[in-house]
């Protein structure tokens, strides 16, 4: 198949739904080889199915991204099949709504594995391969979270300011070794994720329109807007492109004040 991931091999994370399965439709649309993880089975492989079916070529590996042995199954079943990874989304997050005061020890260790643990144990399992070949490209879901705060989402603010961090760090040092490391930090997209954020509070519909104004664009992100910019990243076209944090916001972030 041609397009701007053609012959390339990727492994997307958290891909059953969301963010992650638009992103592995767009990147087997584009060309790629696709392996999507996700803890969600059925839907998972719904999502592969149905990628096939539209011509694309895309595999589904059932594995928890805070799971040393899960990663290491998956990226070598990978690697066996195909002997090389090109592109690394690390997508796959939790997000727990509670105010600081009510976080527990439970939830903080879980938002942290999955999300900062998960991302870092795929960089470490995928890197080796990238080196081997001089060349790869990571792309890192963030959130306008990492950059500003939430009342409701201190420790998942935390997890996407750390992946800033580790993103920084791998552009740095294996950057000399080809590989490429990117964040997009998106504003507010409609998925499921979101619907919770927006059930956290007491006027779930009432809440999504408040927020829905404050956007300049007055609207939030369709899956599809953020997957395309999870694209350019993971291509060519971003070849000069690395350690970045891109903002995918409508310009909520650009307006001091609404007078
Ligand atoms: N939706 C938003 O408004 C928004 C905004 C900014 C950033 N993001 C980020 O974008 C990414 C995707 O978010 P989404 O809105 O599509 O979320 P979502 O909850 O709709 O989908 C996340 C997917 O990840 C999977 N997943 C969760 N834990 C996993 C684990 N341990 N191992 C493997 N898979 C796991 C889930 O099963 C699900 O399929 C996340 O990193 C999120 O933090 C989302």
């Amino acid at each position: 198949m041609d397009g701007r991931l053609a012959g390339r091999v990727a492994i997307v994370t958290g891909t059953a739904r969301g963010i992650g399965a638009a992103i592995a439709r767009t990147f087997a649309s584009e060309g790629a080889a696709v392996t999507g993880v996700d803890v969600l089975e059925a839907p998972g492989r719904d999502v592969a199915d149905a990628v096939r079916a539209a011509g694309g070529v895309m595999s589904f590996a059932r594995g928890d991204v805070a799971d040393e042995d899960d990663v290491r199954r998956v990226v070598d079943g990978v690697l066996a099949e195909h002997g090389r990874v090109d592109v690394l989304v690390n997508n796959a997050a939790v997000q727990k709504e509670a105010r600081l005061l009510d976080v527990t020890v439970e939830d903080f260790h879980r938002v942290v594995n999955v999300n900062l643990l998960g991302c870092l144990l795929l960089c470490r399992a995928v890197i080796p391969a990238m080196v081997e070949r001089q060349a790869g490209a990571i792309v890192n879901l963030s959130s306008l979270n990492a950059l500003v705060a939430d009342p409701l989402l201190p420790v998942y603010g935390a997890t996407k300011a750390g992946i800033i961090a580790l993103t920084q760090n791998i552009a740095i040092t294996y950057g000399p070794d080809g590989v490429r490391a990117n964040a997009i930090c998106p504003g507010d997209v409609d998925t499921e994720m979101n619907q919770a954020f927006f059930r956290a509070h007491p006027d779930p519909a009432g809440f999504r329109r408040r927020l829905e104004r404050e956007y300049p664009l007055r609207r939030i992100a369709d899956p599809e807007e953020i997957a395309r910019v999870a694209l350019f990243l993971a291509s060519d076209d971003a070849s000069f492109v690395s350690g970045s944090q891109v903002v995918v916001d409508g310009a909520l972030m650009a307006r001091i004040y609404e007078l």
